[in-house]
C-alpha cells in the first residue's frame, strides 16, 4: 500500500499538534519534517516516526499534501519551489488564498483554521476550499484532516476569518478562564484544596455536556437557581458586563486577524 507523504514546513504549537492528530489515527502517513533551527522538527519526527529536513530544499516534492505551518510574518522570507500540481494546506492567520495562489504558483490552497485540541483528534477546525480541487482531492483532504477532529467548512474566507478568534484562540480563552477559575479557589482555600484538578474536571464535564445541549443557556439555567448561590455570582458577571469585555477581546483578535491579511 502507497503511503500518504505529507511535507510539513513549521512544527510549533500549531504544526506539531495537526501532525499527532494525522498520525495517531492514520497510521500509514510518512511525515517529512522541517523547521529552520531543526529542534522542533527532530523532536517530531521521534514522535511519529517521521524524517527530519536540514534543509528547506531537502522537502520531496512528490509529496500528496503540504502543511504551512510557520507565522504568517515569516511568509516573505519563505522560498521553496512548489510544482504546479502541489496541494498546500495553510494554516496561516489571516493570509489569503489569493496571495498564496500568487506567491506559489499552484491554485491548489486550502486554508486551515484550526485549534490545538487537533492533537488529541478533538479540533474545531475550519475549512475553506477554493474551486480548484476536484472531489477525489477534496474528499483526500477530508479523511487527513478529521483525524484531527471535526471539520467546519466555510463558504468565505471572511467567514474563516471572522471565526478564527473562538475556534482557533478560543483554547486560549478557555485556558484562561480555568487559570482564574484556580487561583480563586487556591486563594480562597489557601492551597488546602486540588484546586488545578478540581477545575479541570468541571470544565470536562461541563464540555461533555454542552455536546448533547439544545443550548447553553438551557444548562447555566439547570445550575441556577433563583437567588441561591451560583445565581449571586453570574449576577456579579451581569453587573459587569463579562459579554462586553468579551466582545472586546473578540474584537480585537478579528482586527489582528484582518492586519495579517494585508
Ligand atoms: N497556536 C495555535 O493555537 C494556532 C491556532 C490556529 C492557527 N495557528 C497558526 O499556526 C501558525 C503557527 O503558529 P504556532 O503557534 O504553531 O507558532 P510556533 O509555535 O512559533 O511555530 C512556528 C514554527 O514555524 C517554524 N518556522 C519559522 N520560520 C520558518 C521557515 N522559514 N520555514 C519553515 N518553518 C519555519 C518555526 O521553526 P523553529 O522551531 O526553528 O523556530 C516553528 O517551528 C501561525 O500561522 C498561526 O496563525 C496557530
Amino acid at each position: 500500500m502507497t503511503k500518504l507523504k505529507i511535507g510539513v514546513f513549521g512544527c510549533g504549537n500549531m504544526g506539531s499538534a495537526l501532525v499527532l492528530g494525522m498520525n495517531a489515527r492514520i497510521p500509514d502517513a510518512e511525515f517529512f519534517l522541517y523547521t529552520p533551527s531543526e529542534v522542533k522538527a527532530q523532536a517530531l519526527a521521534r514522535d511519529v516516526k517521521g524524517f527530519a529536513l536540514s534543509r528547506c530544499e531537502e522537502m520531496p516534492t512528490n509529496c500528496d499534501w503540504y502543511l504551512l505551518g510557520f507565522k504568517p510574518q515569516v511568509l516573505d522570507s519563505f522560498h521553496y519551489e512548489f510544482k504546479s500540481e502541489s496541494k498546500i494546506i495553510s494554516i496561516l492567520a489571516g493570509v489569503k488564498t489569493q496571495k498564496l495562489i500568487e506567491k506559489f504558483k499552484t491554485s491548489k490552497v486550502a486554508r486551515l483554521m484550526p485549534n490545538t485540541p487537533s492533537a488529541l483528534g478533538e479540533g474545531a477546525n475550519l475549512l475553506f476550499l477554493n474551486s480548484s480541487f476536484n472531489s477525489e482531492e477534496e474528499s483526500n483532504l477530508n479523511f487527513l484532516l478529521c483525524a484531527t477532529g471535526k471539520l467546519f467548512k466555510m463558504n468565505t474566507e471572511a467567514d474563516l476569518d471572522l471565526t478564527t478568534a473562538f475556534s482557533g484562540s478560543g483554547p486560549a480563552l478557555v485556558f484562561e478562564l480555568a487559570r482564574i477559575f484556580e487561583a480563586e479557589l487556591s486563594r480562597m482555600t489557601q492551597g488546602r484544596v486540588p484546586a488545578k484538578e478540581i477545575i479541570s474536571q468541571t470544565f470536562f464535564g461541563s464540555s461533555s455536556l454542552m455536546k448533547g445541549a439544545h443550548s447553553f443557556e438551557e444548562l447555566r439555567e439547570q445550575v441556577t437557581s433563583k437567588k441561591g448561590v451560583t445565581y449571586e455570582a453570574l449576577e456579579v458577571l451581569k453587573e459587569n458586563n463579562l459579554q462586553e469585555i468579551f466582545s472586546k477581546a473578540f474584537t480585537a483578535a478579528y482586527t489582528k486577524t484582518i492586519e495579517l491579511s494585508k
